[in-house]
């Protein structure tokens, strides 16, 4: 119990005190829309750079399943999943719609993050929709 709360405090700001919302704004919000619906999407489509980040969040945990159902599992492999996407993206494991590859393509690498600002962005996103559908 003290434990699991420690951890949480700790993991909210992230461990080296990186704010992941910062990371998201400086780093992905150019190409990646925080929040919008999937109507209003279909309406600007022509104008986006990327898939918004709220549908981006919904792929992925549709995506991965974890067959004991464990809620800290999932969130640490989606996590895991994000970080290592941003630093090497490839076809071969997008997620993505393969029509929005094919209108997007793949997106460049994002090799100007520091290990910290990955992992502060990955649980910023896995965190920032877990309630919100697309
Ligand atoms: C120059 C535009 C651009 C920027 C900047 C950008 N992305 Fe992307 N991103 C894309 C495109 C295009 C796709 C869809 C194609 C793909 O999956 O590679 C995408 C897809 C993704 C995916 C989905 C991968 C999957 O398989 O479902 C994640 C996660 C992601 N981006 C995270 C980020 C994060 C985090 C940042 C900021 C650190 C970021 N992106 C910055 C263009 C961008």
């Amino acid at each position: 119990m003290m434990r699991k709360m420690f951890f949480s405090v700790l993991f909210a700001v992230s461990l080296f005190g990186v704010d992941g919302y910062s990371v998201y704004k400086n780093h992905c919000q150019k190409c990646h829309i925080e929040m919008i619906s999937k109507k209003e999407t279909l309406k600007i489509f022509k104008t986006l750079q990327a898939p918004p980040m709220v549908e981006v969040a919904n792929r992925i945990r549709e995506n991965i399943t974890i067959t004991d159902d464990d809620d800290d599992v999932k969130r640490f492999v989606m996590i895991a999943f994000i970080k290592e996407y941003t630093k090497k993206p490839a076809v071969d494991y997008s997620m993505c719609h393969a029509m929005a590859i094919e209108r997007f393509g793949v997106m460049p690498a994002q090799t100007q993050l520091s290990e910290e600002e990955r992992q502060a962005v990955a649980e910023w996103i896995v965190d920032r929709y877990e309630e919100s559908a697309f």
